[in-house]
This record gives structure tokens, sequence and C-alpha cells, in this order.
């Protein structure tokens, strides 16, 4: 009999990273302020309506390490370190030189990277004396994250859901009631924000920029609710940085380092929780480094680096949020109803937008048939079946790995596989069904929206 041999590479808990990586210290410039509608930046006592104190700190620190609270490594520990992986049987079947390695994120009790956020954060706010979180959920991931993570701390959740996936994803719906969630399908007629868009077409299928609003205006109506977000925010990606900082040991323990770094972006946390360590070794001179790529991947019908305008724009459709410079479609395009409901967002990270739009980060879009036929096949040589957002990460490492075979280079490539698709086999059933389509890229819808970009900044 062969010998076995560990495919995957975990941490002691002496190894586990005690701090976050703050990316905007490494940041050629300061990134551009959020503003408000007059075109000035916004206080800390402006966004303290919607966020507790230290959740306010750490969006605006430009302190390079910042330390993960005990309380925090203890509920981490509950499935942390994530296992990093060789795909050995996926690289055999494609007859690749290439090593292909994955982070698994879906080890987390809500099944993707989301809870490395969610934790924090209800911390934070529990810490702040919040008695209520509010927030949104596209795909269902960040709701049942913060479901879990406020069940953590004792805060009571109210999720708002996009009515598109809470009709595709009952039981992620039971999944957050199940940690003591309440749960609506947005666009609701509990807020402002729900009831004009109900008026304007009764059969809205939502969006995660209409289900922000709801959540944000809520937590402006009480002053003891607070506001939690699930990406795009500094602070978000901040917490995700455990996912890159853990994978930079574990290759270190197997004397490896990627060529390329790979994950999918929808508002861009796990993309900038695993590529923004790496990112910091590039910084600091580290020859390894020194030729590291790293790309971000989307979908093509809601193209937001690849096709959008780098400018200010609001976070969501009403415009609660404050004015960010990002990668946006602009804050009222409302995306087809693609399978992979987390990268549904008109904008992206104002720190990645800033690291593409600098040429450090690159951005490529795929379609949607092209992402499930590399996720079946990825299952089929692995094991795991991946979310549909991790499906874009997979159908570009795959690439990757080909390109590479082309071009006679070994590479080493790195990829997010940021969750399981447990709760997304209607998804799949409908593509084995057939019944999946390509959506033409939506070029009039895009230029409709970005022609209404406030004019600031
Ligand atoms: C499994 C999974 N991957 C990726 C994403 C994209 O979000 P982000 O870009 O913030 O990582 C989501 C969003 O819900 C998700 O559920």
């Amino acid at each position: 009999m062969t010998a076995l041999t560990s495919l995957r590479t975990y941490l002691t808990p002496d190894e586990m990273p005690t701090h976050w990586y703050n990316v905007v210290a490494d940041l050629s410039h300061p990134p551009a302020p959020p503003l408000g509608r007059d075109g000035q930046p916004v206080s800390a006592a402006q966004m303290a309506a919607i966020f507790p104190l230290p959740i306010l700190e750490q969006e605006m620190s430009g302190e390079r390490w910042i330390p993960i609270p005990d309380e925090v490594r203890q509920i981490y520990a509950l499935w942390r370190p994530a296992p990093l992986v060789r795909a050995l049987r996926l690289e055999a079947l494609l007859g690749t030189r290439a090593k292909i390695f994955y982070k698994y994120e879906g080890v987390s009790p809500a099944g993707s990277h989301k809870p490395n956020s969610a934790v924090p954060q209800a911390f934070y706010n529990k810490l702040a004396g919040t008695k209520k979180l509010t927030t949104e959920t596209g795909a269902g991931q960040w709701g049942s994250s913060i479901a879990f993570a406020g069940q953590m701390f004792g805060l009571p959740v109210r999720v708002f859901m996009v009515k598109v996936s809470y009709e595709q994803k009952p039981f992620r719906r039971s999944m957050m009631q199940t940690w003591g969630a309440e749960v609506f399908s947005s666009p609701t007629v509990l807020t402002q924000s729900g009831r004009t868009a109900l008026a304007a077409d009764p059969d809205c299928q939502g969006s995660l920029g209409l289900a922000i609003s709801e959540a944000v205006e809520e937590a402006v109506a009480d002053k003891d609710t607070c506001y939690t977000l699930g990406s795009v925010l500094n602070h978000v990606l901040l917490h995700q940085t455990i996912v890159g900082l853990e994978a930079k040991t574990q290759f270190d323990k197997l004397g490896v380092y990627p060529d390329v770094v790979i994950g999918p972006c929808g508002g861009g946390s796990s993309f900038g929780g695993i590529a923004f360590p790496f990112l910091a070794d590039k910084a600091a001179g580290d020859k390894r480094a020194a030729n590291l790529r790293a790309v971000a991947v989307e979908p093509a019908s809601c193209p937001t680096l690849t096709k959008g305008s780098y400018a200010y724009d609001f976070g969501d459709v009403a415009g609660f949020t404050p004015l960010m410079k990002m990668f946006t479609l602009g804050h009222d395009f409302m995306p087809p109803g693609i399978h992979a409901g987390g990268l549904r967002y008109h904008g992206a990270s104002q720190l990645v937008s800033q690291l593409v739009h600098e040429g450090l980060v690159e951005a490529v879009a795929v379609q949607q048939l092209a992402t499930f036929e590399a996720g079946v096949q990825f299952a089929r040589a692995e094991g795991i079946i991946p979310a549909p957002e991790s499906c874009h990460a997979i159908r570009v490492a795959i690439d990757e790995a080909k390109a590479a075979d082309a071009a006679g280079e070994a590479r080493v490539i790195l990829f997010n596989l940021t969750g399981h698709g447990h709760f997304d086999m209607a998804s799949y059933d409908r593509f084995f069904a057939g019944k999946l389509e390509n959506f033409a890229y939506p070029a009039e819808a895009i230029a409709a929206s970005l022609a209404h970009l406030p004019k600031v900044g």
C-alpha cells in the first residue's frame, strides 16, 4: 500500500495570527476619504450614528498591525485555522505542471469566510453597548454569519435578505433563524427605502444596494441599533486578512510561495483577505513576492472592476451611506439575478479599487456557465462542492494553470475557496438541467446608472 501523505496544512495554536494586517499602512497614498452629500469628508461623529467607536477606529486606522482580541480568537478557534490544501487530484485531472493550492473557508459554522468579520463586529458592538444589529444579505452567507456571531455574543440580529436569494435559498433563512435572527425579504414595507422601491416596481427582485438602504435606515432610526456590513469597508477587509496570514504561515511550513493569488470579488473582502498579506511582502521588498500577481474575479454580468468607473458613489441605492471612491457601476444599477448572489454588488471595496486603479491588482470578469463548469470539475476531483461565488476563483485558477503550461512555466497558484455550495444546489440543478444562461454584458443599464453618479470629488 502506498504511504498516505496529508494534502492539508494546519497550524498549531501557537502559530495562529495574533494581529490582523491593515493594507492602508502600505498604500502609496492614503485612501480617499468618505464624503457626505455636500462633498465634505464625513466625520467620525456622523458615522457613529450607525457604527460603534471601536469599529470606526479600525475603519479609519493607518496602523499596520491591529491586535485580534482574545474573545474573538476564542470563537475563531471553533473552526480556525482553515486548512490550506494542495489540489493534487485537480492538478492530475488537468494534467498540469502547476501546483494548485486552495484555502478552504467553508469549514466555518456558516460555511464561508464571512464569520471572520462577523465575529469581531459582534464583539466590538457588544463591547460598545449596542443592543441590536441590522444587516443586509445577498446570497445569505453574510446574514448567516452575523446571525451566528450575534448569538455568540447575545445580540439580536435583523437581516434584510435580497428577495431573489430569499426565494432561491429558503434554508439560508432557516439557518439564520436557527441562530436566532429575524429575516425579511427585501424590499420590505418596513422601511421608506423598501416602500419606495415597491411603489416603483411591485415585482422588484431587490439588490444588495437596496437591502443595505433598509438595514441602514433602521439603524439610523434607533440609537441602540447598529448596522453591520459583510464586505466593502476597510474594517471588514482588515478582519478577513486572517485568511492570507494563516496561508502565509502554512506556505512557510511547506517551503513554498505562490506566484499568483486569486479570489472572487463581490465587495472585495475575501479577495482582500487572502491577497493583502501577500501584497504586504511585496511592499516590504520580499524577493519571493517580487513577481507575485493578485487577481480579483467578478461576474461578467456585474463587472464592477473591469467595466465600472473609478469615482465617488454611494454604497446603497437610496444614498444613505457616505460617498466612497471606488469602482462602481452606479448605485442604482440592478444586476441580473445570477446564481452567485454574493457577487451582485454595484461597487467594490475602496482599498481593492485603489489597488486595481494603481495596477497592483488585476481584475477579470467571467461568465456564469464557465464558472459552474469549473466548480463541477473541482467537485469531481477534490470532493468539495464550491459556492457559486467561489467557482469564479476556481475558473481563473484552472485558466492560470493552463496558461502556465502553455507558457512552459511551473506556476504556484493559490485561490480562496470562500465557501461550500450546500445551500446552492438549486443553482447546480439549473446548471445540470441546461437552464443556466450567460448574461450579455448589460452595457445600456450600466451606462444609464453611471449617468446618475453623484457629482462630487
Ligand atoms: C462564498 C462567498 N464568496 C465570496 C463572496 C463575495 O463577497 P466578498 O467579495 O466580500 O468576499 C460571497 C458574498 O456573499 C460569498 O458568499
